[in-house]
């Protein structure tokens, strides 16, 4: 069976985007493939984490994972950390790519900022890691938002240089999955900036426990324009926003593709529904919508996360047959490179 693998970071904050054009996406491929989903803590290391809450967030994932829908009986849930083989291969992985590639990472220079002499070394590697989280467990599918498809391309081209410079066909081909119509989501406040869990603003996300008085609150003020939502006639014949039309009006569209992916319907569907309609009008419909689609999960989470033994014996299991897969896996590619085993 093809394997699909993700990951998503403990590091707080988990919001709409997260949801819409990740985890919620991962909850149907359970069913037709081998599924694997993982915390990634060694990744959010890559940037300071205060040791204090690390624990905590590592467990609202996963009950994020479960709230959303994946059944660890079904799907492999884990936490990165405690599977050893995710670091042994990302060091092969380090001695693959090579400098000229990771300096091409567009979240690298966003994440470093002009500070780049202080950004630590990890962060520099982090697509290595993410190439060996995917390749350790030979995935051949990962559901993502559009925000990674970057890593995505560096992960293939560092499994064809492994097969190619050592001659032999361990690593398979990758293919992204970026589902539905919020692959990228974008700040209530700025239709211009993605909904990222560091920005500063709590306004600019709704997160995936906010009660329906905070998402209420939250559309309420979402930044738009003056004028009545646009009609389907500015849409490609395939039913996509083009580009120069996205920038004129960012947060309109923004919203017009949240509640499509809110509601599973294309947006073109959408877009002919509510024509001409007024921003206030919407945003009630839009708020109605995300208080009925959210309002669930966020109370699972909730009640998931007063059980913090259930959610590690969930990881626990997950980590013990996360490691049964992976050890075979970095005992032939340890073989390729020659390391000598005795
Ligand atoms: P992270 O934790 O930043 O994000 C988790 C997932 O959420 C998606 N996402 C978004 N999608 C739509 N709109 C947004 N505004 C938005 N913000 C985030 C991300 O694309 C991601 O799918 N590097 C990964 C974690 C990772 C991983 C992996 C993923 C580590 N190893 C292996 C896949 C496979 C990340 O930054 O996640």
């Amino acid at each position: 069976m093809a394997r699909v693998f993700s990951g998503v970071q403990p590091t707080g904050n988990l919001h709409l985007g997260n949801y819409l054009g990740a985890i919620r996406n991962f909850v149907p491929l359970q069913d037709s493939y081998d599924s694997l989903y993982c915390v990634v803590d060694m990744h959010a290391v890559t940037v300071w984490q205060d040791p204090a809450q690390m624990k905590t967030l590592t467990r609202e994932v996963t009950a994020a994972y479960l709230a959303a829908g994946i059944d660890p009986k079904k799907a492999i849930v884990f936490n990165q950390s405690q599977v050893a083989a995710h670091a042994e291969l990302a060091w092969i992985f380090n001695c693959v790519a090579r400098l000229g590639w990771l300096n091409r990472m567009t979240q690298f220079k966003d994440k470093a900022g002009k500070n780049r002499e202080k950004a630590s070394a990890g962060l520099y590697v982090y697509p290595n890691l993410m190439a060996a989280d995917i390749l350790l467990y030979k995935a051949t599918h990962v559901p993502v938002g559009e925000d990674q498809k970057q890593h995505l391309e560096l992960a293939h081209d560092i499994a064809q240089k492994f097969n190619h410079d050592y001659a032999v066909e361990i690593f398979p081909q990758i293919e992204p999955l970026v589902l539905g119509s919020a692959t990228r989501v974008m700040s209530l406040r700025d239709g211009k900036k993605k909904m990222s869990k560091s920005d500063p603003s709590d306004m600019s996300r709704i997160v995936m426990t906010d009660g329906p008085d905070e998402i209420a609150k939250k559309i309420r003020k979402a930044t738009t324009d003056p004028n009545a939502l646009p009609g389907v006639e500015v849409l490609t014949e395939k039913g996509e926003v083009p580009d120069e039309t996205r920038a004129e009006r960012p947060e309109c569209w923004n919203l017009l593709g949240i509640y499509a992916a809110l509601a599973e319907r294309a947006l073109s569907d959408v877009v002919a529904e509510r024509a001409g309609q007024q921003f206030s009008a919407f945003k009630k419909a839009l708020t109605e919508l995300a208080v009925e689609q959210l309002g669930p999960v966020g109370t699972e989470m909730k009640r998931l996360m007063n059980d913090p033994g259930y959610i590690d014996s969930v990881l626990a299991d997950g980590a013990a047959r996360a490691r049964a897969l992976a050890g075979p896996v970095l005992a032939e590619v340890y073989d390729a490179v020659g390391f000598l085993r005795s």
